[in-house]
């Protein structure tokens, strides 16, 4: 049976963290079997919150490549491509706009939500309100069945789903109705025991070497009311312990039980946790030192996957200019 095909995509607006990690990248990796996939980096995207200042997304892009090459997505296994680059994304963008309402997408939680929260950046644009009609493009373009996506996009799966529909129903059956894919997640605090978030400054970067993390988990906010090393503690209020059910799979029951017992001091687990984060990483920290030394192979993984990328797009653009009654003189 073929495959099933799988379309996502990531705004490249700085380095990944390890919350990125577990909440997405993680489970494209995972998928990269089962599925056909297209991951997309989505510079568009990153315009429509971030064109006043473009000076560093030629640099994002390509750390953006790196974080995903170096986590393990694997351009053998996926087509890895950049969404400007396929210029037939902007034209079924245009396209899909014609049929979409206005309402569908002022009534769009996310951009109720972004215009009030991001108030100083001006994003009451055409290109921003546009935003979940770019998406489906990016989907509907490859035609894909199943999109992973965090619970934040749901409302946007839900629209393209409503705007494949609508030009299905107008032109003629075009596109599937892409299905959202809850990513499985696991849940890792920030550094300061909040959500791990660049904005609060308390992640742990793909690309921090050892001495980085040792340093950034002996800094970690502990149990506050564990001073003495053989005071009991509290693990669930304390964010290594969070990490350590993430990385010490094996131990973490047994570091909970010494830690209430006051048996461990939070100099020592805090060892222990850096040990496990950095053999966690390891492998992830070896290819990237690889890949930043080689940028030409980066370049050319990207190229040919937009190579790849665009000939299913046009494809489909094809197809849709035809039942569009467009005229083809080439
Ligand atoms: N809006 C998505 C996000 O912010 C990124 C994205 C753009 C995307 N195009 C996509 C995700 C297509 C899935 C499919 O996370
Ligand atoms: Fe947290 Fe470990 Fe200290 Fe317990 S011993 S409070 S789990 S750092």
């Amino acid at each position: 049976m073929a495959k099933k095909r799988i379309m996502s995509g990531m705004r490249p607006t700085g380095s990944l963290h390890l919350g990125n990690y577990f909440g997405a990248l993680e489970n494209w990796v995972r998928l990269q079997d089962e599925y056909q996939c297209f991951f997309s980096i989505v510079d568009w995207h990153a315009l429509t919150t971030g064109y006043e200042d473009t000076a560093e997304l030629k640099e994002n892009i390509i750390e953006m490549a790196i974080d995903w090459l170096s986590a393990g997505l694997d351009p053998n296994k996926s087509t890895i491509f950049v969404q400007s680059n396929i210029k037939e994304i902007a034209e079924l963008h245009l396209l899909l706009s014609m049929t979409v309402p206005l309402s569908w997408l002022e009534r769009c939680p996310t951009y109720k939500d972004q215009l009030l929260q991001l108030r100083e950046k001006n994003i009451a644009t055409y290109g921003f309100l546009g935003y979940p009609n770019l998406q489906a493009a990016d989907i509907l373009i490859h035609k894909a069945e199943v999109v992973p996506v965090g619970e934040d996009q749901l409302a946007h799966l839900e629209l393209s789903r409503e705007i494949a529909r609508r030009f299905n129903h107008m032109f003629g059956v075009t596109f599937p109705e892409p299905a959202a894919k809850l990513n499985q997640i696991k849940l890792l605090p920030g550094l300061d025991g909040r959500k791990m978030s660049k904005s609060y400054n308390n992640t742990i970067a793909l690309s921090d070497s050892p001495d980085v993390i040792r340093e950034k988990v002996r800094s970690m906010i502990t149990d506050p009311q564990k001073i003495k090393k053989d005071d009991p503690g509290h693990p669930d209020v304390c964010s290594v312990y969070g990490f350590h059910k993430v990385f010490s799979e094996s131990e973490h029951k047994d570091i909970y039980d010494i830690c209430v017992q006051g048996g461990i001091g939070c100099v020592g687990c805090k060892k222990k946790l850096a040990d496990n984060v950095i053999s966690y990483m390891a492998p992830m920290y070896e290819k990237r030192q690889a890949l930043v030394s080689d940028k030409s192979t980066i370049i050319d993984i990207l190229k040919s996957g937009t190579k790849q990328a665009k000939e299913a797009a046009r494809e489909t653009i094809r197809e849709v200019r035809e039942k569009m009654n467009l005229l083809e003189l080439e």
